[in-house]
């Protein structure tokens, strides 16, 4: 019995969590076992390694090369403690962002360097790849609005550290997964985050179906 491990990614706002969601009924519906996690986070570690990555810590930056390594630590607990036994029970696990984040954020927007942040992923990872991407792209200033108005104001996006970027920050980001999309077709399905949740949901059960052979 062959496990699938099938991330999300694209901007905040995108609808990730929103999709993550309904495909994850979806593949339940069908009979199929499946675990929905989030990067940074997913186990008990990870999680309090989230904590650090998301939230300012008074009085000290966060130096980027410190972000870099603290999310290979996510990486790495997910990895063992989470996505390795649900692939090995024949489970489906589905996350909202993985280590294609890492690189568009890490190493293309805020130029750490693109192949260490790959070399760091796979070494975090033990090698241990997405069967499938489904990368929701939009303009970011759609994402922002979007986001914006999912958290009431705009004092909470503001708490985030990565939310409050500019916007540059942000295309840099959306042209990274694109990029990484045109590099890899076998793995990535890009699908326009445009339309409607309904919308937006059957292009990911197609891709689903014709990625993966599943649905
Ligand atoms: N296709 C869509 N059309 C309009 N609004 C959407 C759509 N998808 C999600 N939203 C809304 O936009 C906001 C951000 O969606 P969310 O799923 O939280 O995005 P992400 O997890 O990528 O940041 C939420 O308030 C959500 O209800
Ligand atoms: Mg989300």
């Amino acid at each position: 019995m062959k496990g699938y491990f099938i991330t999300f990614e694209g901007a905040e706002g995108c609808g990730k969590s929103t999709q993550i969601k309904l495909l994850g009924e979806a593949l339940q519906k069908a009979g199929k076992a499946v675990t929905i996690s989030r990067s940074p986070g997913g186990t008990a570690v990870a999680e309090k390694i989230r904590t650090i990555l998301k939230e300012p810590t008074a009085g000290e930056d966060l130096e980027p090369e410190t972000e870099l390594l603290l999310f290979g630590a996510c990486h790495s607990q997910m990895t063992a403690n989470l996505i390795k036994p649900v692939l090995d029970k024949g489970g489906i696990l589905l996350s909202d962002r993985f280590y294609d984040s890492t690189i568009a954020y890490q190493g293309y927007a805020r130029n750490l360097g693109v192949e260490s942040v790959k070399w760091i992923n796979s070494y975090a990872c033990r090698n241990l790849k997405p069967d499938l991407t489904i990368l929701l792209d939009m303009d970011p200033e759609e994402g922002i609005k979007r986001a914006k108005e999912r958290a009431g104001n705009a004092a909470t996006l503001a708490g985030d550290r990565f939310d409050s970027e500019k916007l540059s920050f942000h295309h840099a980001v959306r042209n990274a997964f694109l990029l990484l999309a045109k590099e890899d077709p076998g793995r990535f399905a890009v699908i326009d985050a445009n339309g409607s949740i309904e919308e937006v949901h059957q292009k990911i059960l197609e891709a689903v179906h014709v990625y993966l052979g599943i649905l």
